[in-house]
């Protein structure tokens, strides 16, 4: 069990002017683990994202028979070929602790591997929709007990005969395409996936870069990708760039605190994952630059000025929802504390995250007195930069990280007395969030 830490803050950060980095991107860590494992020969990965998430598919991974060794922060994974995975006992019982990415990705390898795998995650993980990747992952071939779950824990049975289908993505959800694409690279013929919401294409760089069969065409109503299954891959180097979805707690703080200046240094800015910053710029005001845009592994990577700002509320367009869906949170927060009123639609999705977003967002905005209207898949936010700084506020973000960063930045931002409980959660995704805060000038203290 790992040891809960509560942080507690009460002081508004003062002015600052920094150069910073935040850690490497977590969906480019799992894939490029995952994606080693099923190549021929030893792959070198730099700058590796530590997190809880990372280290838990490493665990499986590991479990499953693929050696990895970590020397000077450079991990060696040493790939078997496509559906090598190694099972000693009849049930292979794997654990994923709180990575959705991983346990849903992790299935699509297994679904195409002759054998019994048992996953099984934290409290939250346990809770979130499997249905989404079973019921596309049951057309291919595989079984999935007991019948009719829909959650972790279960029990995956796959085939040895995986067929190729054609498969329709509607939900706008990267988890769902990769774990498709990962069991496509096993299966005979052409696997095809119309995405009609386009969501991460991590998956899809990468498959190009290392030589994999796939073809991707652009339609009216989202992508046609094409990928002719069991042609062997062959081991990569890489190295990961940093996290956008980590940089836009900073670049929040930094938009929001009067007369700062921060420089976030090589982050992933792919299109598909920038959407937050799209927003705040050309909606809301914002002065961000993205410098020094050039191409890494196929990826955009740039470095991103961001200069305080006063921001307009925003209607947020369905459209970019895949493409900020986990920044929503801190987006929340922006708008919750400028003045105005903004929309948010079409965001059902948050509901299924680490945890319901929508409604824990809500819960605290309310107790600090601020206005909201939810539906099912909406959130209006009626922004108050006026609020009750003696007020105290307590938070328990039910394991999701995001949403506990969350109201760190609120807290720094408003001066606001806050204890966050449940902190460690933090390190799923972003280890060093607290250090980096009190780099930058930020008073925050932890039990
Ligand atoms: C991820 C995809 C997104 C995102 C998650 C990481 C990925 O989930 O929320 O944090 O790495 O593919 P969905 O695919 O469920 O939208």
């Amino acid at each position: 069990m790992k040891k809960k830490i509560s942080v507690f803050i009460n002081k508004r950060i003062k002015k600052f002017n920094k150069k910073i980095n935040v850690p490497p991107d977590k969906s480019l860590s799992i894939r490029a683990l995952l994606l080693a494992s099923q190549c021929i020969g030893v792959s070198k990965i730099k700058n590796l994202l530590v997190s809880d998430d990372v280290l838990n598919c490493i665990k499986a991974l590991r479990k499953l028979g693929v050696k990895i060794i970590n020397k000077k922060n450079i991990y060696y994974i040493y790939g078997n070929g496509l559906n090598s995975f190694k099972s000693k006992n009849k049930l292979t019982k794997i654990f994923l602790g709180n990575s959705g990415t991983s346990a849903r990705l992790i299935l699509g390898l297994m679904s195409t591997h002759p054998g019994k795998f048992y996953l099984y995650g934290d409290e939250s993980l346990n809770k979130r929709d499997m249905s989404r990747i079973i019921e596309p992952l049951e057309k291919i071939g595989c079984y999935f007990y007991p019948k009719g779950k829909k959650t972790l824990p279960i029990t995956i049975e796959g085939t040895s005969m995986p067929l190729a289908q054609k498969h329709f993505e509607e939900k706008g959800s990267a988890q769902i395409k990769s774990a498709l694409l990962l069991a496509s690279l096993s299966t005979p013929g052409i696997t095809t996936i119309h995405e009609k919401k386009i969501s991460r294409n991590h998956s899809e760089i990468f498959l190009k870069n290392i030589n994999s069969d796939i073809k991707i065409k652009k339609l009216n109503n989202g992508n046609l990708i094409k990928l002719r299954g069991q042609k062997n891959l062959y081991a990569f180097d890489y190295k990961v760039s940093s996290d956008p979805s980590s940089a836009a707690f900073l670049i929040a703080l930094a938009l929001l605190t009067p007369n700062s200046k921060l420089l976030i240094k090589e982050i992933l800015c792919n299109p598909t994952r920038i959407g937050f910053i799209k927003i705040l710029k050309e909606k809301m005001n914002a002065r961000i630059t993205l410098k020094n845009l050039k191409k890494k592994y196929g990826e955009t990577v740039g470095d991103v000025f961001v200069q305080s700002s006063s921001l307009k509320p925003i209607n947020c367009p369905k459209k970019l929802v895949p493409s900020v869906i986990d920044e929503f949170p801190i987006l929340f927060i922006i708008s919750s504390i400028i003045k105005g009123v903004s929309n948010f639609a079409g965001i059902n999705e948050l509901r299924h995250k680490e945890s319901d977003r929508i409604k824990n967002i809500e819960l605290g905005l309310n107790k600090m007195g601020i206005k909201t209207i939810s539906t099912a898949d909406s959130l209006k936010i009626f922004g108050n930069p006026n609020i009750n700084r003696k007020k105290s506020i307590e938070i328990y973000p039910k394991n999701d990280h995001r949403i506990a960063m969350s109201w760190a930045i609120f807290a720094l931002i408003n001066g606001i007395k806050i204890k966050i409980n449940n902190f460690e959660t933090v390190d799923t995704s972003f280890p060093g969030f607290v250090a980096l805060i009190k780099k930058i000038g930020g008073k925050i203290e932890t039990n």
